[in-house]
């Protein structure tokens, strides 16, 4: 099949500038094993695994299920539980892991060690200003997600296409877009915009080899762009949710003036399993974009990986059509 080369597929030694964010309990190897297999880069989420130990058992499975190069997504978010944040590190690089997302704080004690072991940063913000700032540390690829996204975006409200652009005009690392791309023509949108590839969580839900319940993807098929609503802005980590019983009893909450510490048992994930395993898609706050209204099938990674790199390609080609005039004149 046609390819699109990007400074992010050189530096990260992939075929398709598509990345798999991390995904709290969800990035775990068969997902990414089937999405560096397809030619983009899969990533496993250290915060899903209580020990360092059951990470490292988690990257040898995705190890050997695909030759291809993957990453892990370390969380730097103050609220994350679990082994601190260098001691996933430190057992991931003993492990040979060749790429590193991070994302919720500045990555600055940790770059020196993935640099050392021959391993690529992609570092992730939700503002064209900390680009910039993980430019200047020395990160090797920054991800602009802009207020579309599933998960964290930044507390201003600035989408994706504004925050992108911004982005594009003031570093020179690769940047991945990310933030409501699902099909080839958001792609083909921010590379236009100066990215070199995106980043995609949401959409990846609703696929073959995702681990989570099937009612979570049929929801997903059926839901509209504006089925998701954003929860946690009060306490300043601002989180884009499937909008469902629980997210309209935390906006209450918080309308009401609830604290942390009130709110702490709504937000922390430790209820995600029963949407996720169950799939009683009510009982617990779930990340997901506004991506989920580009959702109309569940195909496997591959097909969807491909399906987005081939209209990628299709739309540069109409577009192209668009033009006026002789072509050296352009
Ligand atoms: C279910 C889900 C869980 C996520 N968990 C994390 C996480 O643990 N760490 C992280 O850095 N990003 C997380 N994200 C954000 C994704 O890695 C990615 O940046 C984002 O989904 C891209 O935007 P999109 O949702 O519009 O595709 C999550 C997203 C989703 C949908």
């Amino acid at each position: 099949m046609n390819r699109l080369k990007t400074r992010l597929t050189e530096v990260l030694q992939i075929e398709h500038p598509i990345v798999c964010g991390g995904m709290f309990r969800l990035g775990r190897a068969e997902l990414a094993a089937a999405i560096s297999n397809a030619g983009g880069l899969g990533i496993i989420t250290s915060a899903t695994f209580p020990s360092a130990d059951e990470l490292v058992e988690e990257i040898r499975l995705l190890k050997s299920l695909t030759p291809k190069p993957f990453g892990v997504n370390i969380n730097l978010f103050p609220t994350t539980r679990g082994p601190a944040a260098g001691d996933y590190l430190a057992a991931s690089l003993r492990e040979g892991v060749p790429v590193f997302e991070t994302s919720g704080r500045s990555p600055e004690p940790y770059l020196r060690s993935i640099h050392d072991a021959g391993a690529k940063l992609i570092h992730k913000v939700a503002g064209a200003q900390y680009a910039k700032t993980a430019e200047r540390l020395g990160c090797d690829v920054v991800s602009v997600v802009g207020n579309e996204t599933g998960g964290h975006p930044g507390m201003a409200d600035v989408g994706t296409i504004v925050m992108v652009r911004q982005a594009a005009e003031t570093v020179g690392i690769p940047i991945i877009a990310g933030g409501g791309f699902g099909d080839g023509a958001g792609l083909l949108a921010a590379l236009a915009l100066g990215a070199e590839g995106i980043v995609m969580g949401t959409r990846f839900l609703a696929t073959a080899e995702c681990a989570v319940h099937p009612a979570v993807k049929t929801w997903m098929v059926d839901a509209r762009a504006d089925d998701t609503t954003i929860i946690q802005k009060s306490i300043g980590s601002p989180m884009r949710v499937a909008k469902n019983a629980m997210a309209s009893r935390v906006v209450t909450m918080e309308q009401e003036g609830a604290n942390l510490e009130q709110l702490l048992p709504f937000i922390t994930g430790s209820r995600n399993p029963t949407v996720y395993s169950e799939g009683n898609l009510d009982d617990a706050v779930w990340s997901c974009g506004q991506a989920v209204g580009l959702v109309n099938d569940i195909p496997t990674c591959r097909e969807l990986i491909e399906r987005i790199v081939a209209d990628a390609i299709a739309s540069l080609r109409r577009l192209d059509t668009l033009r006026v005039g002789s072509p050296e004149l352009v």
